[in-house]
């Protein structure tokens, strides 16, 4: 529905919403990470409960837990009973309990919260001018196994959120072919490699990663005594002529080339394209922005697209399935299978060489 018939009103409404949106958020991590909106839930069934209670029951002052109830009631987060005491609404219950909610809101806070202050400077630049609040690195990769561990830990929630619950869907049909041998390029911590080896008793993984992302794989790899069927291969992908071994049967790239700017992945679809042999199959899964059933899902990809511009490199985004359709084609490989909907977020594209 168009927007044009928004009453006036309505319209300044959403627009205040927005000017003091970070106000509302930071109100929201602190009852939440203060133990409110939890207590509040407990005392449900008690008939709510009351700004003092709250205060004394936490150890807070009336001041600090009244201001950040009151607009968290204009923001219809929690209301007020009968009674006058407190209870979750349904938004407060998912901001409390939803665990996309949460890994979204950590990743918002922990991540990204400080570095966003600089994103009229990377639009500008094109560089992610808020990386300097975590590192002095060239992109966030480059410092992913060293960031401190609540930043560490906010980011590996939210990227293996959105691709663990598809990969056992995704292992299914990427084994069905039994491959004797998968380069997973971005393996990232090892999971999927592990959960090849666990489902599969043959198949060898070759992790293709930077050099200390690599060694955390492989070292988990280790743990859990699958080193003699994964190996490694360590690639900076930004470099001037990178270049991957061949011998694979199948290469495997999850939610990986959305870290790249379209050029870059155009480079490195040409650089596989070089080490595939004819029956060589590229599975390609990520999240597009125009695949999505709901408007929501979509608005979390635009979300993490910003996260990109101003904190992992500056130049990539969560695209749209055919803007990867057409860098497919120009990297001189076609599209065998297009697996539209695997879990409730992902594609896979299966290429070969043309
Ligand atoms: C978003 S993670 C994907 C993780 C995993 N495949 C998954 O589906 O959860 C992107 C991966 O790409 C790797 N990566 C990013 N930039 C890279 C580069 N310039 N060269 C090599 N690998 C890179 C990162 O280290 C990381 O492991």
């Amino acid at each position: 529905m168009s927007n044009k018939n928004i009453k006036a009103v309505n319209a300044l409404e959403e627009a205040q919403k927005i000017a003091f949106a970070p106000f509302l958020f930071q109100a929201t991590i602190s009852l939440k990470r203060l133990g409110i909106f939890d207590l509040i839930f407990d005392k449900r069934i008690v008939g709510g409960i009351g700004v003092e209670e709250i205060a004394k029951e936490l150890e807070l002052t009336n001041y600090g837990v009244g201001v950040l109830l009151e607009i968290a009631e204009s923001s219809n987060v929690v209301e007020k009973n009968e009674l006058g005491k407190y209870e979750l609404t349904k938004i407060g219950y998912f901001l409390n309990f939803s665990k996309t909610a949460e890994v979204n809101m950590n990743f918002t806070q922990d991540v990204c919260y400080k570095g966003l202050h600089q994103m009229e400077a990377s639009i500008k630049s094109g560089k992610p001018k808020g990386l300097k609040e975590l590192g002095d690195w060239n992109t966030i990769y480059e410092g992913l196994s060293i960031l401190p561990d609540t930043i560490k830990q906010a980011w590996f929630e939210f990227d293996h959120h959105y691709s663990d619950n598809v990969f056992q869907e995704a292992l299914q049909i990427v084994l069905k072919n039994n491959p004797k041998t998968i380069f997973d390029i971005g393996g990232n911590t090892g999971k999927f490699a592990i959960a090849c080896c666990e489902q599969n008793t043959e198949v060898a993984i070759k992790i293709i990663d930077l050099p200390g992302q690599l060694n955390v794989a492989l070292q988990n790899v280790k743990n859990r005594h699958f080193d003699n069927r994964v190996s490694g291969y360590a690639i900076d992908w930004l470099s001037d002529n990178p270049k991957i071994p061949t011998g694979a049967d199948t290469i495997w790239m999850s939610q990986f080339l959305d870290c790249f700017s379209k050029e870059e992945i155009l480079k490195i679809l040409k650089v596989c394209v070089a080490s595939m042999e004819d029956d060589t199959e590229l599975y390609i899964m990520e999240t597009f922005t125009d695949r999505q059933k709901f408007d929501n899902a979509k608005f979390i990809l635009e979300a993490t697209s910003l996260y990109f511009t101003v904190l992992a490199n500056g130049n990539s985004k969560m695209y749209k399935a055919t803007e990867f359709e057409e860098l497919i084609d120009l990297a001189g490989l076609k599209i065998v299978k297009d697996l539209m909907l695997v879990g409730d977020y992902h594609s896979i594209f299966i290429c070969k060489k043309k």
